[in-house]
């Protein structure tokens, strides 16, 4: 490289195989000049993914050329919306090498429609439900139909300072399946909060002593590849925004077949039937994917998804999580390295502090000479400043986040049971109840067309901490 920075040398150097992602730079020239034009450093991956230009192009024009009308019906726009929207689908199951006859692809609107889909219809009575402490919410919340159907409810915590799973606690519990009823477990691919990546060996594991699981891909798959013919999850949550920016209020639920054939919907919809009478008082579910459909498909944007997956198809995983991993290594290595002139550490990183066996996201809490920590908000505002796009708080991921900021379970009882919170609570009222901890962190997240310069701005706001 010409007009090689002594920084970038050393990058270079470090992480030599970032050299083997050159193509992304000229599709960040050529596809994604926004994020220059406006100056953005965005890092908010993890959040969101940014959409190509030619992605809204293919489509725009696919809308301008053709007419679409509501699917499955015989008419001959109709019959054009069908055959977009079962292409879709099928290119789904070709992308994540998903046997046809083994899984299906439901549309949803995001990974959390498609979790509660997995909810509402788990059979749970008499059953488990098994759940690491490290999820989304969108997957705690599944408790609340497990509890409702009388399921037990376990939760596998995590440890500091690398958030790793409790595995032999894991192991006991896969270990002792209810033998009355139905046993789900379900953890992220990849974190959300700390972007450690969890063994996809649990699967088997789990299958081997009869439990279905629910990997959460969601994080995972925007710079991972996840291939079905190896990995056998029963049900796997997606939300495309993440994978490739757009379409937005688009995602999938696919599901093992076998699997799917466990569930009961609480009710029916138009377009989830095959017959439903009102004076017969009956209805009769449609076979597979249909039955989980409720009411018109978003037949205009589901065909965007095969441009969006062709799109990481042309760049490749590998290219991409070459790039995820040498940019992740570079802010660690350096984050890592930045301290006060009092010798106190600028952060401290929830989760690896090296890229092995992790995603792009790092979160950190920043901290100042007299080692007390900025608040999360505060870190925010500043970046907002040099138009840094980054994320604070807890990213809807409690329980990591409980176990990062150190807030205890007798912290949290005393909270929720105090009488003024009975009924309600604001993330204030939560701030005062933790007292003196921080209530949430800073995630910078690497994705797919971050460069060095991204990383560079973010580490030039953190040495602007530094006293
Ligand atoms: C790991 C994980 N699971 C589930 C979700 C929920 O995704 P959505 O908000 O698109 O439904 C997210 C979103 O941040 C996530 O990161």
């Amino acid at each position: 490289m010409p007009n090689e920075s002594p920084e970038l040398k050393k990058f270079i150097g470090a992480y030599p195989a970032y050299l083997n992602t050159k193509s992304i730079d000229e599709l960040r020239v050529k596809e994604y000049s926004r994020l220059d034009r406006g100056e953005h450093i965005y890092l908010d991956y993890t959040g969101g993914g940014i959409y190509a230009e030619s992605q809204i192009k293919k489509h725009q024009q696919m809308l301008a050329e053709n007419v679409f009308g509501n699917p499955h019906s015989s008419n001959p726009t109709s019959l054009a919306a069908t055959k977009l929207v079962e292409g879709a689908r099928e290119y789904i199951l070709h992308f994540f090498n998903a046997d046809p006859n083994e899984y299906v692809a439901i549309f949803t609107a995001n990974a959390s429609g498609a979790l509660k889909l997995i909810g509402e219809s788990y059979p749970f009575s008499n059953g488990r439900y098994l759940l690491t402490f490290d999820n989304h919410n969108s997957v705690n919340g599944i408790r609340e139909f497990a509890h409702a159907r009388g399921a037990d409810v376990t939760y596998i915590p995590i440890s500091l300072p690398d958030m790793q799973v409790d595995a032999s606690q894991l192991e006991r519990e896969l270990a002792q399946p209810s033998k009355n009823g139905n046993n789900l477990f379900a953890y992220p691919a990849q974190s959300n909060f700390s972007s450690v990546k969890h063994p996809l060996e649990w699967i088997e594991k789990a299958h081997a002593h009869g439990w279905d699981v629910l990997l959460d891909a969601a994080a995972y798959v925007p710079t991972n590849k996840l291939d079905l013919s190896k990995i056998k999850p029963d049900f796997v949550p997606v939300s495309f925004y993440k994978m490739f920016g757009y379409p937005t209020g688009l995602g999938t639920l696919i599901a093992r077949k076998s699997a799917l054939a466990k569930l009961h919907r609480p009710w029916f919809a138009g377009g989830t039937i095959t017959v439903a009478s009102v004076q017969g008082d009956r209805h009769y579910l449609a076979e597979g994917a249909t039955a989980f459909e409720d009411g018109t498909l978003d037949y205009l944007n589901i065909p965007a998804i095969k441009i969006g997956l062709k799109h990481i198809e042309s760049i490749g995983y590998e290219v991409i999580n070459q790039r995820v991993y040498t940019l992740t290594g570079w802010l660690l290595d350096n984050l890592t390295q930045m301290k006060h002139s009092t010798g106190i550490p600028l952060v401290r990183v929830f989760g690896p502090t090296t890229a092995e066996g992790r995603g792009g996201a790092v979160t950190v809490n920043f901290y100042d000479k007299n080692d007390k920590a900025f608040d999360h908000r505060f870190i925010e505002a500043e970046a907002n400043k040099v138009n840094i796009s980054l994320r604070t708080g807890c990213f809807c991921n409690p329980g990591a986040g409980e176990i990062a900021l150190g807030i205890s379970r007798v912290e949290l009882d005393v909270c929720f049971t105090s009488p003024q919170h009975h009924d309600r609570m604001t993330i204030d009222d939560f701030r005062l109840c933790i007292d003196g901890k921080s209530s949430g962190a800073v995630r910078i997240s690497v994705g797919m067309v971050t460069n060095f310069n991204d990383v560079q701005a973010l580490l030039s706001f953190a040495r602007g901490l530094l006293s």
